[in-house]
């Protein structure tokens, strides 16, 4: 092998080296750049005759153009490997399955609370929103509850601050309060018919929300939900208040054959009160007594504090639970699993 061939030989393999472009640039500087060995051989040109350098120059140049092409090829080939590592790179595989977002849904006892909103609503009843902090003259006085009364212990209740030493604030144990709350606001707007001795429209309100007690176990919850009914009106009755939850019940559970039955209790807001139990005539709880809420007549002291003649105005309230009416209506036997956040259980509701 002559002197050239070996050079095209040994830039052909510097080439086959170079991993990459960069690498190839410095190679092809060895042979092709200014001080490279084309280059130097060329300026030896120089010192030879005529006839030699024809014959040189054509052997130098084909040499150098033999090197060029092993060049180009060199870099055609480094830019097709590094075209197919990209493709690889950026692959999409149009087979895998697409990421979905997941499914929400309402909670289990929110949709409990819209179904009673509605079927109430359709009643004519308004629906009220109140503080879930409450003042011992909403929670207990107002109310009829006197200071000795057991619900007022601090073992019952949770305490915050605010309010006064003697009536401090508190996370409030029932919805009641909100007979009062709604009552005054809807007195003070008829202010002008009732000072007149014009007839006042009749409070007729549903106010659902969360409650506090210190309790908990499979039906108790120290966090749990209330619902509270109010009517109140010139002759408003217990056959008003009969009529009214029985429908609401037979609605609520699509059971036209649901039986309600009202069992003589004691709460100090009302009187006389009553307990509702209700009873299913199909299905797993058939012919079992379940109490679903507390109500009776306004007693006339709440009337008062009310704002209104209790010579003059009567009416009825009752408070439920929607978290026992859910549990009755989708059969959950504990509590506890509608506020454990496990999505396993509530997606079951969507
Ligand atoms: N507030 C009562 C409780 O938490 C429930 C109740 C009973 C509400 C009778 C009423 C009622 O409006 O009339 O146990």
């Amino acid at each position: 092998m002559n002197e050239l061939d070996a050079l095209v030989e040994s830039a052909r393999a510097g080439f086959v080296q170079a991993a990459t472009p960069a690498d190839l640039e410095n190679a092809k500087a060895q042979y092709l750049g200014k001080s490279g060995r084309i280059t130097e051989l060329m300026k030896g040109l120089g010192a030879l005759s005529v006839e030699e350098k024809k014959t040189r120059g054509a052997a130098i140049n084909q040499a150098k153009q033999a090197i060029e092409g092993a060049l180009t090829e060199r870099r055609q080939a480094l830019a097709d490997a590094e075209l197919q590592a990209q493709l690889k790179a950026e692959a999409l595989d149009v087979t895998l399955p697409g990421r979905q977002r997941g499914q929400g849904g309402l909670h289990p006892v929110s949709l409990t609370l819209e179904r009673i909103e509605a079927i109430f609503g359709s009643m004519g009843f308004e629906v009220a929103d109140g503080p879930e902090i409450e003042s011992d003259w909403f929670n207990f006085t107002a109310l009829n509850t006197p200071e000795d009364h057991p619900a007022r212990s601090m073992h019952d209740t949770f305490y915050v601050e605010g309010g006064s030493e003697k009536a401090p604030n508190l996370l409030r144990t029932h919805t009641s309060p909100m007979q009062i709350r709604h009552a005054v606001q809807h007195v003070k707007r008829h202010r002008a018919d009732l000072d007149a001795g014009r007839p006042m429209p009749e409070i007729r309100v549903i106010a659902p929300g969360r409650t506090y007690r210190v309790d908990s176990d499979a039906t108790h919850s120290p966090m749990f939900h209330q619902c509270e009914g109010l009517w109140v009106g010139e002759n408003v009755s217990f056959k008003d208040l009969k009529y009214v939850f029985t429908d609401f019940c037979r609605t609520f559970f699509e059971s036209d054959d649901l039986v309600l039955r009202f069992r003589p209790s004691f709460f100090p807001f009302t009187e006389p009160s009553a307990e509702i139990d209700i009873q299913f005539q199909h299905g797993p709880l058939a012919g079992r007594w379940l109490e679903v809420a507390g109500s009776g007549q306004v007693h006339p002291n709440v009337v008062r504090n009310m704002g209104l003649d209790p010579e003059r105005y009567i009416g009825f309230a009752f408070g439920m639970g929607p978290d026992r009416l859910t549990m009755l209506r989708y059969g959950v036997n504990d509590l506890r699993l509608f506020f454990d956040g496990d999505v396993r259980f509530l997606a079951q509701f969507r």
